[in-house]
């Protein structure tokens, strides 16, 4: 709910547990609050006669007010969210003033404020396709302006109570006749309380994404960030902060936000002496350059943030339902596959699974025959996969073009007769013959030097002139600032997809930038991001059964950006299961479960080398929308089956593991062994899942206490054979936890699926 009190010019924004209050002061600034929990269930509004006490009274500390747009002029010693360089002289000049220019100050007062219910942040889905949640939100849009030049800012904030979560942006207008230069642009500051210094966040580099981070903020500025045309390795656009040691995983006010926006990103956490703690988040100030021509606007995508009193556990459960609730896209079911004869049905055989907003089971044969492809083997590869209760088949890279290794034929979307002589045809007809819809990998920026492409346009790819042009995987990004390169994009995967029945894409994208040159020159950062996202819209609109992969070198494109146009995510390249892990320990501090694609490769990791045993490599995928990459056709028939019997046992708990809520019971880092929970919101199911990473010897697991169970009811707890293990009552779950057999083992892991008696109360 929005409030606004017109005598004290003060806006409450009510959320479930949370409240954000701003007030106008008497020059018409608008000015930060408050945000944080609030007593749940309680009607108040904030009158605004509190306010903090802030040091800006000192000489040297005069910048300290709480602006909720911190624009360069008013603040010039600390970050700001816009800076702006006006080319216009007031007229007439002041008395006194030097005509200097540019005027690079900029002063933003309250002119007005409404409030909408169908606002939507710049870059917001344009695909048309509904989410699982349409119910409309209340969006705050406060208007500010330039009292002198012609600037007008709107504040949005659009609400989800439900998720206590928040989404800002901000809407540039330029309302004069001269260009203005914009310098730098965050989609917004937020302020929190004094001394919220602990800071977790996530690193990475190319097969090792999502390695969390806890580190107490310095006096001064900490910055996560990546500079390229996609999300990146490095670090992914989301933290959680919170006092340090007041809070933990179930326990204490945590603050947490992420961008919804795929390119060149940075986070800036700034602490001042003070203690004071703000957090900016937007476009990466490095390189960029916007151009708001005369009467043109921008609107920037969304700050995503919100708080909670529920710890780190509480801040990933409403990323999580807001993600699954309010940005993953809902694809409109597909053309039925036919029935499958060979293998187990699940709930809804002969419908993608997508129907019901779960991810199906994935094959993809990527680790089984790299560029070593033909019909043929593909063919027995999906007969196999059918068998054991596969749903999608996905056929990897190396189909098109000249692409008979990683050195030739990105830009050539057509598929190759030295591989497939008579196309994609026999293998389509046979995978849907077989009960399984038909996916394909595609990398639509890139293209390598060596492809009939690049032959006939050297200048679409990115480059400076006279300059050289990095190759990386001998390959090049083409410059989607050329509304001719991303038509072409569009038309050559539009064909595929009218041609063939393609039910799923894996949109893949293998390099960092470098020669970042377009001829749009630095507009190319939001360029590259417009068009992808541009092309995918475009064929989500027209093919609404499509479901979609994010996957850049693994993990590279995640975020709440992306997540809007595509249906899950690869994770990481690194598929062995002690490494992911940690990997997906990271990742479900900001992602739900149902984006997680987890395959199950080989016993001896191609990445790492390590073997582990299956049960674990089921163990660890089946915490994700199960996958299997291993090649089938190395195994016998005893492993088939046994794959055969975790995919059976998957398709029981996957509405739990993809639906339900996640709690962390235990953490790697606390004691090398991770112990999560899934729990349907009614608390009538759950799956239990523990592996331990590393054991020690001698030591004694304890018992971990289970989370949101019914307390009454009785639960029995099954293994995968169905077979009940234990039953008790959720108080007893939820009190004591389930007794293990997983001491002195690494590497061990169990999933167990818990379920309501209906007679149990
Ligand atoms: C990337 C992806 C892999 C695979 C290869 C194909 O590395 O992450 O899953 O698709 O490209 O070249």
């Amino acid at each position: 709910m929005i409030h606004f009190n017109p005598d004290t010019r003060t806006f409450n924004l009510i959320l479930h547990s949370s409240v954000y209050a701003m007030q106008v002061d008497s020059k018409d600034r608008l000015v930060h609050l408050v945000w944080g929990p609030r007593p749940v269930g309680e009607e108040g509004v904030l009158s605004g006669r509190l306010r903090p006490t802030l040091s800006d009274h000192a000489s040297f500390e005069f910048q300290t007010r709480r602006d909720e747009l911190l624009t360069f002029g008013d603040t010039t010693t600390h970050e700001v969210t816009l800076k702006a360089n006006f080319a216009t002289l007031p007229d007439p000049l002041p008395d006194g003033d030097a005509p200097h220019l540019p005027i690079r100050d900029v002063r933003l007062r309250y002119v007005s404020h409404e409030i909408v219910t169908d606002a939507q942040p710049g870059l917001a889905p344009a695909h048309g396709l509904p989410t699982a949640n349409g119910e409309p939100r209340e969006t705050l849009r406060i208007q500010l302006a330039d009292p002198v030049q012609p600037l007008t800012v709107t504040l949005c904030y659009r609400l989800t109570p439900a998720q206590d979560i928040i989404e800002r942006w901000l809407e540039l207008e330029n309302t004069g006749d001269a260009p203005i230069e914009i310098e730098q642009l965050f989609f917004g500051a937020l302020h929190l309380p004094n001394g919220t210094t602990e800071l977790t966040s996530v690193s990475g580099a190319w097969a090792q994404e999502f390695q969390t981070q806890w580190e107490r903020l310095p006096i001064g500025r900490r910055v996560i960030e990546h500079r390229s045309l996609q999300t990146g390795h490095a670090a992914n656009p989301f933290f959680l902060l919170n006092r340090p040691g007041q809070a933990w995983e179930e326990h204490g006010t945590v603050y947490f936000g992420a961008l919804a926006y795929s390119g060149s990103w940075q986070l800036s956490f700034e602490q001042f002496h003070s203690t004071d703690v703000r957090v900016h988040g937007g476009y990466h100030p490095a390189d960029f350059g916007l151009t708001l021509a005369a009467g043109a606007q921008h609107k920037t995508p969304a700050l995503v943030c919100g708080v909670c009193d529920e710890g780190w556990g509480g801040a990933s459960r409403r990323l999580h339902a807001f993600t699954r609730e309010r940005i993953l896209p809902v694809a409109v079911a597909g053309v039925p596959a036919a029935p499958p004869d060979t293998h187990e049905k699940s709930g809804t055989v002969g419908r993608p699974a997508a129907a019901d907003q779960f991810r199906p089971i994935l094959y993809n044969s990527w680790e089984a025959t790299y560029f070593g492809i033909t019909e043929q083997n593909q063919i027995e590869l999906a007969q196999k996969a059918a068998a054991i209760g596969v749903e999608l088949f996905c056929l990897d890279d190396g189909w098109f073009g000249g692409r008979r290794f990683d050195v030739a034929g990105l830009g050539d979307w057509t598929v190759s007769p030295d591989v497939f002589p008579n196309g994609l045809e026999p293998l389509i007809s046979e995978v849907n013959r077989l009960g399984m819809d038909f996916g394909l990998w595609v990398e639509p920026e890139m293209v390598n030097p060596d492809s009939d492409l690049y032959r006939a346009h050297p200048e679409w790819a990115l480059h400076f002139p006279g300059r050289p042009r990095t190759e990386a995987r001998c390959q090049l990004i083409l410059d989607f600032g050329r509304e001719e390169v991303v038509d072409y994009i569009f038309n050559a995967l539009d064909s595929l997809l009218a041609q063939y029945n393609i039910a799923f894409i894996k949109w893949d994208m293998n390099r960092n930038v470098s020669e970042p040159g377009s001829v749009v020159g630095k507009a190319i950062w939001q360029a590259h991001v417009a068009g992808v996202y541009g092309i995918i819209d475009r064929l989500r609109a027209k093919y609404p059964h499509l479901t979609i992969e994010s996957c850049s070198g693994g993990g590279a494109r995640i975020d709440l950006g992306i997540l809007g146009r595509t249906d899950q995510v690869w994770t990481s390249d690194n598929t062995d299961a002690l490494d992911r892990l940690r990997i997906q320990e990271g990742f479900s501090l900001a992602y739900p479960a149902r984006v997680m694609e987890a395959w199950v490769t080989h016993e001896k990791n191609h990445q790492t080398g390590r073997s582990h045993e299956l049960s674990t490599r089921f163990d660890v995928a089946m915490r994700g929308a199960l996958g299997i990459g291993a090649s089938l056709n190395g195994l016998d028939e005893a492993e088939l089956k046994e794959y055969a019997s975790y995919i059976a046992f998957y398709k029981r708990i996957r509405h739990i593991v993809q639906g339900g809520d996640l709690y962390r019971l235990e953490r790697l880092e606390e004691a090398d062994a991770s112990t999560i929970l899934y729990v349907l919101p009614d608390g009538s199911e759950a799956v239990y899942s523990v592996v331990v990473h590393s054991h020690k010897l001698g030591q004694f697991r304890r018992m971990v206490p289970l989370r949101g169970l019914i307390p009454s009811a009785t639960y029995e707890v099954l293994d995968r054979y169905q077979k009940v293990r234990l039953t008790a009552t959720g108080y007893e779950l939820m009190v004591q936890g389930i007794s293990g057999d997983e001491d002195g083992r690494s590497g061990y892991g169990r999933t167990l699926h818990i379920r309501r008696l209906e007679t149990g109360d």
